[in-house]
């Protein structure tokens, strides 16, 4: 279908699409940026993007949620810090790729997406994703997916100015179908843990609370500042180094408002490892894990808000296995583990807490863990 809104826009064929998924994280959480561990699944929601390539250095970009909007941008003029909109995250990507030395030129792009945006599920990342991989297939660049997504974060964080970590995009590019990925933010190393809720008896749901997620809005770089901080003080190159057992002697040296940020951190990276061993041996036990990395984001990272905290109780009482806020927090999406049998009365029963509660009705879905971005034809 798109192929033809692209002929309908540019005059020609697409030589390809390429198609790059939103993730939700199902533990490990603001842990990225400070060298320690994720676990997110890839979902079956993309952004897909329609490219063709052209020699006169022009990049023009256009997305079906805008019809018949064209933006114009020449390559070799790109400055990070513009006023592009939703065009800077592709732009940066073409911008970033030029930066690190390849000599990649302008394109026709269109760009359709059925990832939320601002649902805390990195509709960001996966344009950004969607349109690196498609670059480096036209190009024919010998960049593998790792690369790519630095080269995706170095997009979000130097051109378009959101300090986020590399999870979004290193999910986005790496997850498997079938899998969970386990992502080590220093070195960048995965492993795939197999998980397939359906086969386990269970459903995992993803509720938007409609709440607008915008980690540009400074709370994000505060807490990432603030984690920098301590481990300063702690004479630690990351949170990360700090191992549970000196985690109460640590905190006794550290100003009261930093205590909570690191219990946090340090506490999840455990929970990530906790949750790769229950998932392999009885993924329902991963319920627990997920509302205690909640209470901790909650409680400790003050990240959470009335809305998706209502989630996780609700769910919870309902006879959820375990619930949290997922992404980067201030609204955006719950995870939600619960039993097959369980999941629809869980879902009417959120559904009717908010209506209770007077928020605007919640989007509830079923996910399951997907491939990362990809050429699609
Ligand atoms: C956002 C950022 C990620 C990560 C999460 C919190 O999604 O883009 O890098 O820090 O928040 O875990």
């Amino acid at each position: 279908m798109s192929a033809a809104v692209f002929r309908g826009l540019f005059g020609h064929d697409p030589e390809g699409e390429w198609a790059a998924p939103g993730r939700v994280n199902l533990i490990g959480e603001h842990t990225d940026y400070n060298d320690g561990f994720s676990l997110p699944i890839a979902l079956e929601q993309t952004v897909r993007a329609w490219a063709r390539r052209r020699d006169d250095g022009l990049l023009r970009l256009a997305s079906t949620r805008t019809p018949g909007r064209v933006v114009e941008l020449d390559v070799a003029a790109l400055v990070p810090g513009g006023d592009e909109g939703w065009a800077a995250y592709p732009a940066g990507v073409v911008w970033a790729l030029r930066r690190a030395g390849h000599a990649v030129g302008g394109a026709d792009v269109l760009i359709d997406s059925d990832v939320p945006a601002g649902a805390g599920l990195s509709s960001s990342a996966a344009l950004e994703c969607a349109v690196a991989t498609a670059y480096a297939d036209l190009h024919g660049l010998a960049l593998g997916p790792r690369e790519l997504a630095l080269l995706a974060q170095r997009a979000e964080n130097e051109f378009v100015g959101v300090p986020c970590g590399v999870m979004d995009q290193m999910a986005s590019m790496c997850c498997r179908a079938g899998s969970a990925l386990h992502l080590d933010a220093r070195d960048l190393a995965t492993r795939d843990i197999p998980f397939d809720p359906g086969a386990a008896g269970l459903v995992l749901l993803v509720v938007d609370t409609r709440v607008h997620h915008d980690l540009g809005d400074g709370a994000y770089a505060a807490l990432r500042t603030g984690c920098e901080r301590a481990a300063a003080l702690l004479g630690l190159p990351a949170l990360r180094d700090l191992a549970p057992a000196d985690l109460d002697a640590a905190l006794g040296r550290l100003p009261a408002e930093l205590r909570p940020l690191v219990r946090h951190v340090v506490t999840e990276d455990e929970r990530v490892r906790q949750a790769v061993d229950v998932l392999e041996k009885d993924p329902a036990a991963l319920g627990p894990i997920l509302t205690a990395g909640h209470a901790s984001l909650r409680d400790d990272y003050r990240v959470s808000c009335a809305e998706t905290d209502l989630v996780v109780t609700t769910a919870v009482a309902a006879g959820a296995l375990g619930a949290r806020m997922t992404g980067g927090g201030f609204g955006g999406s719950v995870v939600v583990l619960v039993e097959q049998g369980a999941a629809a009365g869980v879902a009417e029963a959120v559904t009717a807490a908010f209506a209770a509660a007077g928020h605007t009705a919640p989007g509830i879905h079923t996910a399951t863990p997907s491939r990362g971005a990809h050429r699609v034809r």
